[in-house]
C-alpha cells in the first residue's frame, strides 16, 4: 500500500497559504480589471459549458492549485484508477465505474479479465430485456404487458435510478411508470404498491450485495403483497409452482451475488450482474440502471452511457488547465482548506434534477467523509464538504438568505438548460426565459453584491441600509447545458464523479470505501430484538437507548 503525499506538506499548499493570506476577494474589482477575465475562466466539457469565473480564484490561485494535484501524484492515481489497480485498497477492489461506460470496441484487461467484454454481455442482455419489456413481448402470468417496474433498492441502488429517471422523464415510453421502494419504514412499501394491479407490474430487486437489510426485507414484503393480490385477483392458483411461475415473470434482480439471488427465489435467468470493481454510489450506469434502460429504451441509455464517457475522456487527457473536473475538484479543496467552508449547495434550475442534490450526497459524503488516509494514518486536514441543494427557484424562497447574507461562505453550483422540454408561455411571455432570468440574477447577485452606499441611492432609511446590504463575492460555478438529453444527464454525473475523486486524492482519502455505515447496521441488528420485547436485550444496552426503547414499547399500540 503506498503512502499518499501530505498534501500540507507539498509546496503548492504553502503556495495556496501564502496567497490565501494575500487574497482579498473582490470580484467586482476583478472583473473591471480583467475585461477577459469571463472568458479566461469559462470552460468547454462535451455538452457542458462550465463558468468558473464568479469564484475567489486568480491566475495564481489556479496556478498553485494545478501544481498541488501534481505533487500529491494526482496525474499517476487517475491512471491507476482508469487501469483497474486495486485503489481501493481497504477492501482491495479495483475501481472501474469508468470501464461501464466505454464503447464496445475499447479494450481493458484487468486481472486476465476482458472487462469490456464482460460489460457488453450483460448491456446486450439488459437492453434485450428492456425491449421487450417495452415491447409487450414480456408479459405477466395473465399475459398482461408490463405497465408499472418498481425498483426495490437503497443507496446507490435506489438514488442514482431515481435520480436520472426523474431527470428523464420527458424521454420516457408512453404507458410505461417506474417506482422506487427504498425505505425500511413500511409505509414507503405500503403506499408505492397499494394501487398496482400486480398482474402489470415488475419488480427489480437490486442490491449490489443482496445482504441489506432493507431491500430484503421490502423485497419480501413486496413478493408477499404481489403473491396475496394475484390470489385475491384469482390470478394463480395456491400450488408452488403456479407461485415460481409467477415470481419469475414478476421478479428480476440486479446484483453482484447472483447465488443470494437464485436463494431468494429469483430465476437467474433474469438476474443482471454487475462487479465488484463498481462501487454501490457509481452504480446508475451499470445494471442498476435497469429501470431506467426500460424507461427511456436502449437508444436512450446508449447516450446516456456516451455523456459519461465523453467526461471520462476529458478527465484523463484534457491539460490541467482546462481540465474541468480537475479544476472544479481542486477549487473546492481551495474552499474547504483555505476558505473553512463546510458546505457545498447543488442548485439546477431544472425541476427534473429535482433528486440530483440527494443523490451527489451519496456520492460525495460517503466517498470522502473519512477521517484516516488509504494507508490508516490520520487525515492531515480538513476533509469532506455536506453537500446538499433544491431546484432554483424554489430554494430562493427558502434558504438563499442564508448563502446571500450568512456568516459562512458556502460555494455553490448553479445548472441549467437552455431548451426546456415542454416550452409553455404564459400569454406572451417565455416562462423558461423567465426562469433562466433567476439563475442569471442569482449568481449575479452573490458575485457582486450590493454596497451600503447602492442602498442608500435607493432612498433606504438609515437604520435599515446594514440589513440591506450584500456582501458580494459570494462563490458560484455556473454550468449550462443545450438540454437535458440522456447524455448530459451521464455528462453531469460523471462530472461529479470526477470532481469527488480529486478531492479525495488530494486530502489521501480512500473515496470508494463506506464502512463508516457499518456500526450502525450491526446495531440495530442488535437492538432489535429489544425492541420486539427481550428484557435481557434491552437490559445490555446504554440507560439513553433503554428508556428510548422503553418509552416506545410503553405508548405503541
Ligand atoms: O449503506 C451503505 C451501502 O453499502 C451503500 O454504499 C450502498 O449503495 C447501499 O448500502 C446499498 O447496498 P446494496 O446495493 O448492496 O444493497
Amino acid at each position: 500500500m503506498n503512502t499518499p503525499v501530505d498534501a500540507t506538506s507539498t509546496e503548492a499548499w504553502a503556495d495556496l497559504r501564502t496567497l490565501r493570506d494575500a487574497l482579498v476577494p473582490d470580484l467586482r474589482h476583478w472583473f473591471e480589471a480583467d475585461p477577459h477575465r469571463a472568458d479566461e475562466f469559462t470552460f468547454d466539457l462535451a455538452d457542458l459549458r462550465v463558468d468558473l469565473s464568479k469564484n475567489l480564484i486568480t491566475d495564481d490561485v489556479l496556478g498553485a492549485l494545478v501544481r498541488l494535484a501534481e505533487q500529491v501524484n494526482l496525474p499517476e492515481r487517475r491512471e491507476a484508477m482508469f487501469n483497474g489497480e486495486r485503489i481501493n485498497v481497504t477492501e482491495n477492489r479495483s475501481v472501474l465505474h469508468t470501464a461501464l461506460r466505454l464503447p464496445r470496441d475499447a479494450e481493458l484487461t484487468v486481472d486476465g479479465q476482458d472487462v469490456v467484454a464482460d460489460v457488453h454481455e450483460v448491456l446486450d442482455r439488459m437492453y434485450a430485456f428492456a425491449d421487450k419489456v417495452r415491447s409487450g413481448e414480456w408479459t405477466g402470468v395473465t399475459g398482461k404487458r408490463i405497465e408499472t417496474v418498481v425498483n426495490i433498492g437503497i443507496g446507490g441502488s435506489d438514488l442514482g435510478p431515481v435520480m436520472v429517471y426523474e431527470a428523464l422523464l420527458p424521454y420516457k415510453q408512453d404507458g410505461l411508470e417506474c417506482r422506487f421502494i427504498s425505505n425500511i419504514d413500511p409505509n414507503d412499501c405500503y403506499e408505492k404498491v397499494k394501487d398496482l394491479d400486480p398482474t402489470t407490474t415488475l419488480f427489480i430487486v437490486a442490491s449490489k450485495t443482496f445482504t441489506t437489510l432493507e431491500t430484503l426485507t421490502n423485497a419480501r414484503m413486496a413478493r408477499d403483497w404481489f403473491l396475496g393480490a394475484l390470489a385475491e385477483a384469482g390470478a394463480v392458483d395456491d400450488s408452488d409452482d403456479a407461485r415460481t411461475d409467477a415470481i419469475a415473470k414478476h421478479f428480476v434482480a440486479v446484483s453482484t451475488a447472483l447465488d443470494k439471488v437464485a436463494d431468494f427465489g429469483i430465476d437467474p435467468a433474469n438476474a443482471f450482474g454487475f462487479w465488484d470493481w463498481v462501487g454501490g454510489r457509481y452504480s446508475v450506469d451499470s445494471a442498476v440502471g435497469l429501470p431506467v434502460a426500460i424507461a427511456i429504451g436502449p437508444d436512450g441509455f446508449r447516450d446516456f452511457l456516451a455523456g459519461f464517457h465523453a467526461v471520462d475522456t476529458h478527465f484523463r487527457t484534457e491539460p490541467a488547465e482546462r481540465n474541468v473536473p480537475l479544476l472544479m475538484g481542486l477549487i473546492n479543496v481551495w474552499y474547504v482548506n483555505f476558505f473553512d467552508a463546510h458546505s457545498h449547495a447543488v442548485l439546477p434550475y431544472a425541476q427534473y434534477l429535482h433528486r440530483f442534490a440527494a443523490y451527489l450526497q451519496q456520492l460525495t459524503m460517503e466517498s470522502n467523509g473519512k477521517s484516516v488516509r488509504w494507508d490508516g494514518t490520520p487525515v492531515t486536514t480538513e476533509t469532506g464538504e455536506i453537500f446538499w441543494g433544491e431546484p432554483g427557484t424554489n430554494g430562493q424562497h427558502a434558504f438563499y438568505q442564508l448563502i446571500h447574507q450568512g456568516t459562512r461562505i458556502i460555494p455553490a453550483d448553479f445548472i441549467a438548460v437552455a431548451n426546456p422540454a415542454h416550452p409553455v408561455t404564459d400569454g406572451d411571455t417565455d416562462v423558461h426565459g423567465l426562469f433562466l432570468a433567476n439563475f442569471f440574477a442569482q449568481t449575479a447577485a452573490l458575485a457582486f453584491g450590493k454596497t451600503a452606499e447602492e442602498v442608500r441611492a435607493e432612498g433606504t432609511a438609515e437604520e435599515i441600509v446594514p440589513a440591506r446590504v450584500f456582501e458580494g463575492n459570494r462563490p458560484t460555478t455556473s454550468i449550462m447545458a443545450p438540454a437535458l438529453t440522456p447524455s448530459v444527464v451521464g455528462q453531469l454525473i460523471a462530472l461529479y464523479e470526477h470532481i469527488t475523486f480529486v478531492q479525495g486524492v488530494v486530502w489521501g482519502i480512500d473515496s470508494f470505501d463506506q464502512w463508516g455505515v457499518e456500526l450502525g447496521k450491526k446495531l440495530a441488528l442488535e437492538i432489535a430484538p429489544a425492541v420486539f420485547g427481550d428484557a435481557e436485550a434491552l437490559a445490555k444496552q446504554d440507560p439513553s437507548t433503554q428508556s428510548l426503547v422503553s418509552w416506545y414499547l410503553r405508548n405503541r399500540d
